[in-house]
């Protein structure tokens, strides 16, 4: 299973019509599907056919009293598609929990029942850097960014990639940016090429190969309470959006191996573990103190050298700007 937050903290970029359509898409290919609003906006609740204004229980109720996600998962008109809902009162919860402790791990906690039930979990996240998408950053391990291509807007990108580095580095160690998707590319214009050639440029193959070109379809289509691909099944939105859901599944193979290499660190950190309680038992203090010695060290190498790479590649994102 996979758990994938788009994040922007740019307002009006795609996040929702990626989030909504991209789902609906990987629904069609026969995933099973769980959509997570925790957007106070609760743009892509309604969108997919959810009375915002008349809910009893939503994502605040998550957040504020543990409730439960599978009381308020939400069957769609799709197949394989559920959402799960906010509205308004989620604006309230970063003052709400401001100084509730562990205020950053609610979301992980309260989507590790889902786990492995479906085949994706999509976190559709408000336009802030604020705690809700701090959560979001800390319950998946995959990141996807959508940017428009109708601005070069390198800036916010380094500072989204700092943000996630920091989280990676502090509450989620398994974090992977995935990709990002080049979202209301202009064919008409040359602005959008050359937005995509910088971030290419920058950073290299985490662009994904299917882009979403600017249509009206895809602009009209929430008022319908459709996806695109049922609201415009032959437009260029549903093209690009099952062009881009297909090769997110060609990717899963890519992230079994994370999830593997995952799984062997853990295990072999256990491994370790149960060998230095061994040589423990038989008193063999010195060579374990000389064992962890070259462990940190090796460690504190490691980060050392990613920190600078990723120093580097910000400098450069921010001396381009
Ligand atoms: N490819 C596209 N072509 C045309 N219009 C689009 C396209 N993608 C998104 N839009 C429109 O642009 C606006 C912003 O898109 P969207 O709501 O997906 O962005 P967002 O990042 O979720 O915004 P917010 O940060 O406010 O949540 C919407 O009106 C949407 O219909
Ligand atoms: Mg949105």
């Amino acid at each position: 299973m996979r758990t994938i937050a788009l994040i922007n903290q740019k307002g009006g970029v795609g996040k929702t019509t990626t989030a909504v359509n991209l789902g609906a898409c990987l629904a069609d290919l026969g995933k099973k599907v769980v959509l997570i609003d925790i957007d106070p906006q609760g743009n892509s609740s309604s969108w997919m056919g959810i009375n915002i204004n008349e809910l009893h229980k939503s994502m605040f109720n998550v957040f504020h009293d543990n409730l439960p996600i599978k009381e308020i998962l939400h069957e769609t008109s799709i197949e394989n598609m559920w959402v799960v809902p906010s509205n308004v009162t989620l604006a309230a919860i970063e003052r709400t929990l401001a100084n509730k402790l562990e205020n950053d791990t609610i979301l992980k906690k309260s989507i590790s029942p889902l786990i492995n039930k479906f085949d994706y979990i999509i976190l559709d996240c408000p336009p802030s850097l604020g705690l809700l998408t701090v959560n979001a950053l800390s319950a998946v391990r995959e990141v996807i960014i959508p940017l428009e291509t109708k601005v070069l807007a390198l800036n916010g990108l380094v500072t989204l990639l700092n943000t996630v580095n920091l989280v990676k580095d502090t509450l989620n160690s398994s974090l992977e940016v995935t990709g990002i998707i080049a979202c209301m590319f202009d064919v008409r214009t040359n602005l959008s090429n050359k937005v995509v050639e910088k971030i290419k440029e920058k950073f290299h193959d985490k662009l994904f190969k299917s882009i979403i070109r600017e249509s009206t379809q895809l602009a009209e289509c929430p008022i319908s309470s459709l996806p695109i691909t049922r609201y415009a099944p032959d437009s260029r939105g549903t093209q690009d959006y099952m062009d881009l859901a297909r090769e997110v599944v060609e990717g899963e193979k890519e992230v079994a191996r994370y999830y593997e290499e995952d799984e062997a660190e853990t295990s072999r950190h256990f491994d370790e573990e149960s060998k230095e309680v061994d040589q423990q038992d038989d008193n063999d203090e010195d060579e374990i103190d000389q064992h962890s010695g070259e462990v940190e060290s090796e460690a504190s190498w490691q980060s050392g050298e990613e920190k600078n790479e990723a120093d580097q590649r910000f400098g450069e994102g921010e001396k381009e700007e």
